[in-house]
């Protein structure tokens, strides 16, 4: 047969041509071979017992490159093609996409037995956070870990808080030279990561923390960040010129952190600050071992990690759509003067609850723009999905993504309109399930505290199950407190005067709008 083969003319052909020619023919010839070969394959042997997989040419690339470039768009075609469980190759893995609130409930609320975080997370996370935390311990450390913030967050600290972000967002104002005179053009997204950052560091990690983000922590926790991307997830490893900062910055912040802790040890009962940092450092684990200092540490890197990307991104986004409705700024700006009186006096905790549209305004911009569009875990053993004849190998990755129903029109009319008002049980566009599911649900406690199971809400911007967000409480007064801040200060309107939306950046790992992304800002009378 070879020789058969080597006297064919085409192959003598071959033999004649220069060896850059042979070269390219040969690896035409391979990558022609294998798109048959997967596309064979895809044909012929589908398994009946697992999901359908979204067709593709290229094995190993599959659908990586779609759904990166807009994954609300891939799961809205592939679930419209497919329904709510389908299989997708993502960088050579296999995928299961399961959507709406049984999709939601099969992954977030899987068994620790079933699925797993750390598996998919850590390579990312451990040399950002550092070592010992979050998903670089097993399970029910991460539990602990989680107590321990989330009762550091009690109506007392929320108090305390307020006054800090409100103050922070005050002198953000005065001293930035962009928002300098009567009214001016900005690109908002920098603007609300320092605010985010300096309020967030200020209240969450206390005042010797915040002063250190004026000098060297915000360069560091910007080199920090660039190992926080998705091309990380393959190349955490490498020796690059990223991952390098990355590792000096970990290592740099961790100590900054570790001398600061040293420092209030010293100081004892003087310092009075309510912030968890300090609550870690009095904080013991089950087994009696008080938490060391350099887990402190990283949980506090975890904890700005966590919170600077979403709640930053998310306060783009509720400038850049208050900027497309100036009317809403008008209202926002009125229920403030009812409820709180005309020389609107400085905002309290208590103050954040009688402003619902304030609220809302929260609300519905995570509905439509949630930070963290896949939520992935690892498959431990075969998971059969409920009502269906699919049984989910351990080859696979599961992947969540509860803004597939918080933009479904069988539960929120209108889904694309951006409208705070739809949260007023009287709005025409009030989600479908009128009643609060999140206050009636079957509550459960993973080892942090009882957390709503989420099974039947099609509106999960924070989560289910045991890895569900601790720091929504706090974003939410964190965001509420900025906005009522800015509307005091601020009319907003998109650059043209008209009512667009800049599109999002999914390139990161957080969702996040395009940049630049102006507004126009005009200071109050
Ligand atoms: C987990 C969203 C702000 C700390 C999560 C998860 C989501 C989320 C969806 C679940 C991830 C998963 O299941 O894999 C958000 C959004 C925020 C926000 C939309 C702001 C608008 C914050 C803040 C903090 C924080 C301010 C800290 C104060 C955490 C922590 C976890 C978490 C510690 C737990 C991770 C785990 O258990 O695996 N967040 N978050 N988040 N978030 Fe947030």
């Amino acid at each position: 047969v070879f020789q058969q083969v080597a006297s064919h003319p085409l192959a003598q052909q071959y033999q004649t041509l220069g060896l850059g020619s042979q070269i390219a023919i040969a690896i035409v010839g391979f990558i022609s071979l294998s798109v048959a070969v997967n596309v064979a394959k895809q044909l012929l042997f589908k398994n009946p017992n697992e999901p359908p997989m979204v067709f593709h040419w290229f094995p190993f690339i599959g659908s990586t490159i779609t759904y990166g470039m807009d994954p609300p768009k891939f799961f809205q075609e592939n679930r419209a093609k497919f329904g709510d469980v389908f299989t997708f190759i993502l960088l050579g893995k296999k995928t299961t996409v399961a959507v709406g609130p049984a999709g939601n409930d099969f992954i977030l609320n899987g068994k620790l037995k079933d699925v797993n975080a750390e598996e998919i997370y850590t390579v990312l996370t451990t040399p950002v956070f550092g070592r010992d935390v979050v998903y670089d311990c097993p399970n029910a450390k991460l539990m602990e870990q989680k107590k321990f913030m989330k009762i550091a967050l009690t109506t007392e600290a929320f108090r305390s808080y307020v006054p800090i972000i409100a103050g922070e967002v005050q002198s953000y104002f005065k001293r930035d030279p962009d928002f300098k005179g009567k009214s001016g053009i900005v690109d908002i997204p920098k603007k609300m990561a320092e605010i985010t950052i300096f309020t967030a560091s200020h209240a969450l990690q206390g005042s010797a923390i915040r002063r250190k983000f004026d000098e060297s922590l915000a360069a560091l926790y910007h080199d920090l960040d660039m190992g926080f991307t998705p091309i990380n997830f393959m190349l955490h490893w490498a020796p690059l010129p990223w991952n390098r900062k990355r590792d000096h910055a970990q290592r740099t912040v961790a100590k900054i952190y570790m001398d600061t802790i040293k420092e209030r040890r010293a100081k004892g009962d003087a310092d009075k600050e309510l912030d968890i940092m300090k609550h870690l450092m009095n904080s013991s684990y089950k087994n009696g071992t008080p938490v060391p200092d350099h887990e402190v540490a990283h949980m506090m890197i975890a904890l700005l990690m966590a919170g600077q990307h979403s709640s930053s991104s998310t306060g783009s986004w509720i400038m850049l759509r208050l900027a497309q409705n100036p009317r809403i700024v008008e209202e926002l700006y009125q229920e403030q003067v009812k409820a709180l009186g005309a020389d609107l006096p400085p905002l309290a905790y208590e103050d954040l609850a009688k402003l619902p549209l304030n609220q809302a305004v929260v609300k519905e911009t995570l509905r439509l723009h949630a930070p963290i569009h896949s939520i992935m875990r690892a498959v431990k053993q075969p998971m059969p999905v409920p009502g269906t004849k699919y049984v989910i190998p351990t080859t696979h990755t599961l992947l969540a993504a509860p803004g597939v129903s918080a933009s479904d029109p069988s539960y929120f009319p209108n889904p694309g309109v951006w409208d705070p008002h739809r949260w007023q049980s009287d709005s025409v566009n009030a989600p479908t399930i009128v009643r609060n599911v999140v206050e009636e649900e079957e509550k459960v406690d993973y080892g942090y505290g009882l957390v709503s199971k989420g099974v039947a809400s099609p509106y999960l911007p924070f989560g289910a199950g045991r890895h569900r967000c601790i720091g929504e409480h706090f974003a939410n007064v964190q965001l509420q407190t900025i906005v009522a801040e800015i509307v005091r200060l601020f009319k907003l309107s998109n650059v043209d005067g008209g009512n667009t939306i800049i599109g999002t950046d999914y390139a990161s790992l957080f969702s996040r709008p395009l940049e630049p992304a102006k507004i126009r800002w005009e200071r109050r009378a």
